[in-house]
């Protein structure tokens, strides 16, 4: 079946991860994103696409630091509160009822109920068509113990991702395959 083009990004199953990042005034604010991916081994490198009218965007542009929230199916259902346009001064953590803990490297909070957390220092930016594609220096990485078994353990930890819209993805079965380069 022939797609219309702008309908490509419906055939790639992406992990949702939730950017929390902090304001001038210091109040939190976090919001669901799946245009993202790991860009360099050495320096570690993340990248992720942000409209420019996110708040996400504007703290980053302010503190240059954000935390990515790598969360599993149980914040699915909390997704339409997350990515709610709250005024800027409201945190949708605390809306969504999800917890704040202190980073360690980073202002903005890490949210307890993520399955890891990426810490991240602003490394540049580019526009990418309607989006800005921004790129975090990676500072700190930590994971809850149960969820790590030499790689994320997808079946315990259930990471949610999405493909469009309503639709998003959850079960994952662990599976290795040989490679040429070990
Ligand atoms: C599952 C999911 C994935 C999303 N992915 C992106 C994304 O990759 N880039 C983007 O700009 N917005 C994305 N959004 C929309 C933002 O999360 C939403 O517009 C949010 O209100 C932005 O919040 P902010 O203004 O507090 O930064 C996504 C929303 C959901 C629910």
């Amino acid at each position: 079946m022939k797609l219309k083009k702008t309908d490509y990004y419906k055939l790639l199953v992406r992990s949702v991860v939730v950017v929390s990042t902090i304001s001038e005034k210091g109040i939190s604010n976090a919001a669901p994103f799946s245009f993202s991916s790991p860009l360099s081994f050495n320096p570690p490198l993340y990248g992720f696409s942000c409209s420019q009218e996110h708040h996400t965007w504007r703290n980053i542009k302010e503190n240059e630091e954000f935390v990515v929230n790598i969360v599993g199916k149980d914040l699915g259902p909390l997704m339409h509160v997350l990515e709610q346009m709250l005024p800027y001064e409201v945190s949708e953590i605390e809306k969504a009822g999800l917890t704040e803990e202190r980073s360690k490297k980073v202002s903005p909070p890490r949210i307890k109920e993520a399955i890891a957390w990426i810490e991240c220092k602003l490394e540049s930016f580019k526009e990418a068509g309607d989006h800005m594609w921004i790129v975090g220096s990676v500072l700190e990485v930590d994971v809850k113990d149960e969820f790590w078994s030499e790689v994320i353990d997808v079946e315990k930890a259930s990471p949610l991702c999405h493909i469009s819209g309503t639709f998003f993805a959850t079960e994952m079965k662990m599976k290795k395959y040989e490679r040429a380069m070990k």
